[in-house]
């Protein structure tokens, strides 16, 4: 959640910080403010709402030093007050934040009882305690001490009206990069928000403090011992961040689907085999019991993860809702293994989980669209999605992507010579052709977008589409959604069903055809409007969509496209900000 930018260098540090801040809009967008150096003094601007907001009310064009926010509201309401840079109270510093800081209210009593505060902000109290204590304490001091009492997780970047030629940085369980090109040094909270200002790149690692003094990079540890600096080159093409001809980069996305699944094919397969790092299928075969841990569609990613290894490995699973699973101790097998699954690979719930994994040493692999991300350094092991930059809030081809790695990773463990490959090339056909005929999705968009309530139903691995189906709707057309297991309609759920509830069921797998369209049957009899979706093998001339037959396996694959289509457009009919959902962000940095 939020975003941060800063830039010093030849270039024009107003343009970098404010086409930084677009691209890392996703995180959060409920205000955004910049602090430049101009004349020989730092200058603030911030607005409620969007970044294009604040670019208008910009009175001045050009910098060479600059910093940026834009915010996901965790501490006090989006409103211009509360929107960052935040200054101390003698405003002599200046910053931003990403993270959340938890004892801000006991260091505003502890040390801060003769300040007042201007926002409802926890991040104002950072600048405050810098200021403070560098009553006392040279900036450096002042800094590293600051950081040894807050609690909680930030990057910041810390602004000296004493010193204007630089940039401090101080980051903790919220990501950090330093990127530089031979003009000048910026910093972003992900890859995307340096392009076009950066060609190296650095992901800082936690408790790290630093300073960038015009063109010069220091970089330390909280006991101020240097660190070694080791950039590596951008890969990440401008072009991947565009939305072409889409008109929303959610569509763009459902559109790339085919195309990640021949990507896919392409890194992991050698002719028929799969292609993995031998000591990670090794540990695989060997463990007892492999745990899936994810939030969100990731989660129900994983569902079928569980499934393709019981399956095809014969190995045991649990899926665990990492939020949940933090404050839990379930009981841990002998020889566990634990596979987390996260597009961002920032997910704070995820990472507190994983550190607390790997403090009891268990193996560790992250699957992820996210290769520069904070949990594939702390994993044992990491494996690529391949869905390309992922920018609409709402995930499509990174949780179709999951799905199908976890079905490669399963073949390979088990060894065993499933046609995967030439059945995942008829997937990706077959989501084609549902593509093609999209317009048969916005007609079931346009009749259920004014529905109150909905609920998709299915068994098995439809139950789980329908999981994912139903956050679909929730997030960006905001009808309220359920997903029930078709079996579990009669033990309540059902007494929901009023006249023209609309009700869709997804049927895939024979062997729970005849028993969902059953339950189905009952919820029109109690009124509902019924919907249904099914593969052409088991489809009856009346069902609405029809998909193409693919592998049962590999089924939801193709539904799910439908899905996603039907929640697009019924986002579309209500005129909703589909990229950039209310309420939400892409990278859900705090716990
Ligand atoms: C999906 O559409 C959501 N925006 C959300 O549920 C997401 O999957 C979840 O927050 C997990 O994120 P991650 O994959 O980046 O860890």
């Amino acid at each position: 959640m939020c975003g941060i930018i800063g830039y010093i260098g030849k270039k024009n540090a107003l343009s970098a910080v404010i086409e930084g801040l677009s691209k890392l809009e996703y995180r959060g967008y409920d205000s955004a403010g910049v602090a430049y150096q101009y004349n020989s003094n730092f200058k603030i601007c911030k607005e409620k709402g969007r970044v294009i907001d604040l670019k208008k009310s910009l009175t001045d064009s050009h910098s060479n030093l600059a910093i940026g926010h834009t915010r996901w509201a965790t501490h006090g309401e989006p409103s211009q007050k509360n929107a960052h840079p935040h200054c101390s109270f003698h405003q002599r510093f200046i910053l931003v934040h990403n993270g959340i800081i938890e004892n801000y209210q006991k260091l505003k009593f502890e040390y801060l009882n003769t300040y007042s505060f201007i926002s409802e902000t926890d991040t104002e109290i950072i600048a405050d305690l810098i200021e403070y204590f560098s009553n006392t304490l040279q900036v450096e001091d002042a800094i590293r001490k600051t950081m040894s009492v807050i609690e909680g997780s930030y990057a910041c970047l810390i602004l000296d009206t004493l010193h204007q030629d630089r940039m401090y940085f101080i980051k903790d369980k919220s990501p950090l990069l330093l990127g530089k090109d031979e003009e000048g040094i910026s910093f972003a909270s992900d890859i995307t928000g340096l392009l076009g200002y950066a060609t190296e790149y650095m992901p800082l690692d936690d408790k790290t403090f630093g300073v960038v003094i015009q063109d010069k990079i220091e970089l330390y540890d909280m006991i101020g011992i240097s660190k070694e600096q080791i950039f590596k080159e951008i890969s990440i093409q401008e072009e991947e961040i565009n939305k072409k001809t889409f008109d929303h980069f959610m569509l763009k996305e459902i559109y790339e689907q085919p195309m990640m699944i021949r990507n896919l094919i392409r890194k992991y397969f050698k002719g028929e085999e799969v292609i993995l790092s031998k000591k990670l299928l090794h540990l695989l075969r060997q463990c007892d019991k492999v745990n899936f841990v994810a939030c969100g569609s990731s989660m129900y990613a994983s569902y079928f993860a569980k499934y393709y290894f019981e399956k095809l490995c014969g190995i045991p699973c649990e899926v665990f809702c990492a939020s949940e699973l933090v404050y839990s101790t379930p009981l841990i097998s002998k020889r566990p293994f634990f596979i987390f699954f996260s597009q961002s690979g920032e997910t704070a719930d995820l990472i507190a989980v994983m550190k607390k994994i790997k403090r009891q040493n268990y193996p560790v692999l992250t699957i992820t669209n996210t290769m520069e991300s904070s949990m594939v350094r702390l994993s044992d092991y990491a494996l690529d999605i391949c869905a390309g930059k992922e920018i609409a809030v709402a995930s499509t081809k990174a949780y179709t992507a999951m799905v199908v790695t976890s079905a490669i990773l399963a073949r390979a463990v088990s060894g065993n010579k499933t046609n995967l490959k030439n059945n995942l090339k008829a997937v990706s056909l077959a989501m084609e052709k549902v593509l093609e005929n999209k317009e048969v999705c916005k007609g079931i968009a346009r009749e259920i977008v004014d529905a109150q309530d909905l609920f998709y139903i299915g068994r098995g691995i439809d139950y789980w589409t329908s999981l994912e189906a139903s956050l679909k709707l929730k997030e960006i057309a905001y009808i309220h959604t359920e997903a029930f297991s078709s079996g579990e309609l009669k033990h309540g759920p059902i007494a929901l069903i009023t006249k023209n509830t609309p009700v869709i069921a997804i049927i895939t797998q024979e062997g729970t055809n005849r028993i969902t369209r059953s339950n189905l049957e009952e919820t029109a009899s109690r009124g509902a409007h019924t919907y249904v979706i099914s593969s052409k093998g088991l489809s009856l001339p009346k069902d609405d969509i029809i998909i193409p037959n693919v592998a049962h396996y590999l089924s939801a694959l193709v539904s799910t496209v439908v899905v996603q289509l039907i929640a697009y457009y019924a986002a579309v009919f209500k005129q909703n900000d589909i990229d950039k959902p209310k309420n939400l962000a892409k990278s859900v940095t705090v716990e």
